[in-house]
């Protein structure tokens, strides 16, 4: 059963192409930028973090308490190896248990467009059930809605777009802070997970408005 949308069976093409080196290459500049900007010693967990080279190793190199998840065997082993010590699951997100516990902050970078749509839904919904009130999320997805197919493993990908991940994030609680792209054209989605505060202000006006009930 392949739990990796067939990257397993195209895992070595992949070690070889971008799962060499720490901290470079495409999305390098960015995720180093945006792990500056957490918490010092702040728990993360890469969502389809493949190898750990070159984004995990990142975290890891921040000093962030780092947690990662995957569902290719392959690439954890390769993660292992990489990253010794960390933290990883060998789980299909969709019913990841992604180790029951809240953190605070979250990277899915080159994963959610792959998926169905129905789980590209309820990952948005566990992103952010697993970040802590303030929590941060960074995640890539192009922009405009569309669809292609994956050259390295000649699946389907489907991206909702800009418009409806910003919506279903709304929806989960999670407000995008800011939207950028990289040298290799990736679209960042940066959020932020609503504070308490803001929650119980949510909770009271749908109150106010028969909404809660
Ligand atoms: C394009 S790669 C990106 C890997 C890594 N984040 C990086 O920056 O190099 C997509 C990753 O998502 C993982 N993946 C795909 N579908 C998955 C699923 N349903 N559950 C868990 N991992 C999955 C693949 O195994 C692969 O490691």
């Amino acid at each position: 059963m392949d739990h990796s949308t067939g990257y397993e069976s195209v895992a070595q093409e992949f070690l070889a192409r971008r799962g060499r080196t720490p901290c470079t290459g495409i999305g390098a500049k960015e995720v180093r930028s945006w792990a500056r900007g957490l918490s010092p010693k702040s728990s993360v967990i890469d969502i389809g973090c493949g190898p750990g080279f070159p984004l995990t190793a990142i975290l890891v190199e921040e000093k962030l308490d780092v947690f990662a998840v995957d569902g290719s065997a392959a690439f954890v082993a390769a993660f292992q190896r990489n990253l010794p010590g960390i933290p990883i699951l060998c789980e299909p997100v969709q019913t990841s248990k992604m180790f029951d516990r809240t953190f605070g902050a979250a990277l899915s970078w080159g994963l959610i467009f792959l998926l169905k749509v129905e789980d590209q839904h309820r990952l948005i919904q566990r992103f952010s059930e697993i970040l802590v009130p303030g929590g941060r999320l960074l995640f890539t997805a192009p922009a405009p809605p569309c669809s292609w197919i994956d050259v390295m493993t000649n699946l389907e990908s489907v991206s909702l777009g800009a418009d409806e991940y910003r919506k279903l994030l709304a929806g989960a609680g999670l407000t995008v802070s800011a939207e950028y792209e990289d040298e290799g054209q990736n679209h960042y989605f940066d959020a932020i997970k609503s504070g308490r505060n803001e929650q119980q202000i949510q909770r009271s006006s749908d109150a106010g408005t028969g909404k809660g009930f």
